[in-house]
């Protein structure tokens, strides 16, 4: 049987995943899901994993699941490797969120600031991982859904010896889903060519039945008055004219970058009204560990979908799947470019939809990104590049760089000084600084 590893398994998300394996058991039989996590962990990990076990015995399925903080145990010999951790967990998050907003600065887990030092934080534990892999498992696949998931999966091609690695993020699949309900189609007749990065996607066309409605989605996104797809975001509006002529499918997160005051000023006021979303979460999370302990609950609970992260089960577990059953079937994931987005280097990570192999994601080549997208991307992945980079050396003047040409700081002393503040309260999360 196929054995899975899980790293961060208390996270609140991991119902998720088990319903997923779960659902896919007849394509994907799974024999062993080992769960790990640290000792802050454990108290989430006994919760999250004996729900786990009551969901599978509720199944009937002969999976057997294993919770441990022993990583090098759950790694031996696994087949997949999942990670969904969170160093320095939500307080750290939370501190992402408020310090750049005292600087006139968006606060987002996975943009801005906020993404940078997320970034400094997982890089050591992601490429400590990698060495285990080739030691434990070399065969293994790695899923990484751990944010920020584009710089994640950069930083493991170009600075670990990791080349089966997948990074993985529920925004493509939203996309998908909330497309499909606008149309009122079943998502399955939807196909959409997305190419960019994470958090930074573009749907090029969009497919009904293989016959591109494009102009008639543009047209009925420019309606939403929250044009966001997840739950963890309020977007505002599009400009009709700016949406027409873009004539691309835009994400949740890119009404951080094409309405940037108007989200840094909700943002702050959110933050100051009900909390910054970290803030929001941990109550949250809270609610759902409390359903957790009901030793009679024995499914997904429906209030895991307040998260953002969902579809993640759909995501992560198809994408398995069609790895193990060499499937062949489209996918967007993020992947070694290799030359699809000719706008890009070959050996970054970009989000991409990929033909899904046994050997691991193809990137179908778009050629060029459209002109009126092409800057943005590309000044994303140089920030990415530079951050992974700071990350790996503790290079304090690439930390400053990274912050700097990131499109939502405006000035070199700004990012300095937001750096300064942010290494300092994040300094226990830090060891290569
Ligand atoms: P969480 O705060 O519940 O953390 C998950 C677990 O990670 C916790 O139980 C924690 O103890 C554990 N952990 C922390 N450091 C660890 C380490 N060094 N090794 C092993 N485990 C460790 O977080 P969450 O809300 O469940 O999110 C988990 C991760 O998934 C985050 O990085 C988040 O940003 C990411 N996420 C990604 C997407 C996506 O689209 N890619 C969507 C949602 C969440
Ligand atoms: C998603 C994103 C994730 C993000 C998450 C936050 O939409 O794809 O990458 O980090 O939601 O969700 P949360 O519920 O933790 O705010
Ligand atoms: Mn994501
Ligand atoms: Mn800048």
């Amino acid at each position: 049987g196929i054995k899975i590893a899980t790293i961060g398994g208390g996270s609140s998300y991991t119902p998720e995943l088990i319903d997923g394996f779960i659902k896919r058991y007849q394509e994907l039989p799974v024999s062993e899901i080992w769960l790990v996590d640290i000792e802050e962990g454990k108290e989430k990990l006994e919760i999250v994993g004996n729900l786990a076990k009551r969901m599978i015995k509720k199944a009937g399925l002969p999976i057997d699941v294993h919770l441990t903080l022993d990583r090098r145990a759950a790694l031996k010999d696994a087949d997949f490797v999942t990670t969904q951790f969170r160093v320095g967990l939500l307080d750290a998050r939370i501190k992402d969120e408020r310090i750049p907003l005292k600087y006139g600065v968006l606060g987002q887990e996975t943009n801005g600031p906020g993404g940078l030092f997320k970034g400094l934080r997982t890089i050591p534990v992601i490429l400590d991982i990698c060495r285990d892999i080739e030691e434990l498992c070399p065969n293994a696949w790695l899923i990484n859904f751990t944010n920020p998931s584009g710089m994640v999966t950069e930083t493991v091609l170009r600075y670990s010896n990791i080349k089966k690695v997948v990074g993985l993020c529920n925004v493509p699949i939203g996309i998908e889903m909330a497309i499909a309900e606008l149309l009122d189609v079943d998502h399955s007749r939807i196909r959409i060519d997305f190419a960019g990065l994470n958090h930074m996607v573009y749907g090029l066309d969009v497919y009904l039945d293989g016959v591109s409605v494009k102009d008639q989605v543009i047209n009925m996104l420019t309606k939403l008055e929250d044009s966001s797809l997840v739950k963890n975001i309020k977007g505002l509006k599009w400009e009709s004219a700016f949406l027409k002529a873009l004539n691309a499918i835009p994400c949740s997160y890119h009404n951080y970058y094409y309405k940037a005051r108007e989200m840094f000023e909700k943002t702050k006021e959110e933050a100051e009204k009900e909390g910054t979303r970290g803030e929001v979460v941990k109550k949250l999370e809270k609610e759902l560990f409390e359903l957790y302990k009901d030793p009679n609950l024995d499914i997904k609970p429906p209030q895991l979908e307040k998260r953002g992260g969902a579809y993640y089960s759909d995501a992560a577990v198809r994408l398995i799947s069609s790895i193990y059953n060499d499937k062949r079937d489209i996918q967007p994931v993020n992947t070694m470019n290799n030359g699809a987005i000719a706008s890009l280097p070959d050996e970054s990570a970009v989000e991409i939809s990929c033909v899904i192999t046994g050997e691991g994601p193809k990137p179908i080549a778009i050629g060029d990104l459209p002109v009126a997208v092409r800057g943005l991307v590309q000044q994303i992945k140089s920030f990415e590049r530079i951050a992974a980079e700071a990350a790996v050396t503790g290079d304090y003047n690439l930390a400053v760089l990274a912050l700097t040409i990131n499109p939502l700081v405006a000035s070199d002393r700004l990012a300095k000084q937001i750096v300064d503040e942010m290494l300092e309260a994040h300094k226990k999360y830090l060891p290569q600084f």
